[in-house]
């Protein structure tokens, strides 16, 4: 079976999308920074680790040697920490530096890869205006704020491979829920103590993908030689902050619960400038992959939450 050698895969998505490929059949190389970690040897026996250094600009060889594709997830997490000028940096280089490891790599080391599939954002794209009602699609330019210049450089720091005569598939990912850690994790935080918390106007539209639908997304590409290029990777149905939030406090807490609403000007105290993608609203149009012949297993949000939310 072949192997895919993929990064960032120790965390919310990777540590997930590593079981779902090696279930299908696939062998996993996970490319990792931690070197104490790389003395450990993974349970699942078609998972191995393999070392890389971003700063040293150090690839694993027999790692690029056995790959056949590549997924590439790796980035200093953008919601992990308050955005000051040394944490955008890092969010940036981060990202742009590996891609441009990957691609040099492939240049110059002897390798047998097809196909890269690399993660984007829909951080991509500003705000909704007043006209989009359909959504933002593929070829839409990059918003001027902080997400939108960072993965405007992001995906031009792994165009390369390209060049190289290897397909290239971006994935601009929409917000990943999941059972464990992400985005509905920290919607669910407030819950516990009974309160329902929609941020701003809660009007704000959010592009989601259930993890299982982005897991299938990224073996459909892997899959498919005739897919390239950049597609948006969100369910067709987005749904308001209000929207999202009232129906997880339903599902989780039944009637038992209170709805405030947490003002912007709080949560830009809070935040800082990363109050600006939680109150930006951003339809994104997934027409791009289903016309490719993908097919959701949750578009909407009701059944995504339901089985997420299953013990
Ligand atoms: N989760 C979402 O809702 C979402 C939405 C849009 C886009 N994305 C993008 O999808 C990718 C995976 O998301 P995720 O939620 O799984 O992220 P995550 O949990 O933060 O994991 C990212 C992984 O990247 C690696 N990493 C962390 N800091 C790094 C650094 N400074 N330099 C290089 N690599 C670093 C780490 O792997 P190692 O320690 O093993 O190297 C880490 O496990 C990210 O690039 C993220 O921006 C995610």
């Amino acid at each position: 079976m072949a192997t895919i050698l993929l990064t960032g895969g120790t965390g919310m998505i990777g540590t997930y999308l590593q079981q779902y490929l090696t279930g299908k059949g696939y062998d996993v190389i996970v490319l990792i920074r931690d070197k104490t970690r790389l003395q450990q040897k993974p349970i699942n026996p078609k998972i191995t680790y393999a070392g890389w250094n971003i700063d040293d600009g150090f690839i694993d060889k027999n790692a690029i040697a056995k790959a056949d594709y590549i997924i590439n997830l790796a980035g200093a997490g953008v919601a992990d920490k308050r955005w000051t000028n040394k944490r955008k940096k890092e969010i940036v280089e981060s990202r742009t530096k590996s891609c441009e490891l990957i691609a040099q790599a492939l240049k110059e080391m002897t390798n047998q890869v097809k196909v890269v599939i690399s993660a984007s954002a829909i951080g991509w794209y500003g705000n909704d205006g007043d006209n989009n009602k359909t959504g933002f699609t593929e070829d839409a330019p990059a918003a001027n704020d902080f997400l939108g210049v960072t993965c405007n450089q992001w995906e031009n720091s792994i165009k390369p491979v390209e060049k190289l005569y290897k397909r290239l598939c971006i994935f601009r990912l929409g917000i990943v829920f999941s059972k464990s850690g992400g985005a509905l994790e920290e919607f669910k935080k407030p819950m516990k103590r009974g309160f329902a918390a929609i941020l701003g106007n809660g009007k704000q539209v959010i592009s989601w993908i259930h993890i299982d639908d982005l897991c299938r997304m990224f073996l459909f590409a892997l899959e498919h030689e005739n897919m390239k290029g950049v597609y948006n990777a969100v369910s067709p149905k987005p749904v308001t902050n209000k929207s999202l939030t009232i129906q997880l406090a339903k599902q989780l807490r039944n009637k038992f619960f209170i709805p405030v609403h947490v003002p912007s000007f709080i949560l830009k105290i809070m935040l800082g400038e990363m109050s600006i993608e939680v109150l930006k609203s951003a339809t994104v149009n997934c027409d791009k992959i289903k016309k490719a012949g993908f097919t959701f297993l949750y578009p909407s949000v009701e059944a995504a939450l339901e089985n997420l939310n299953k013990k």
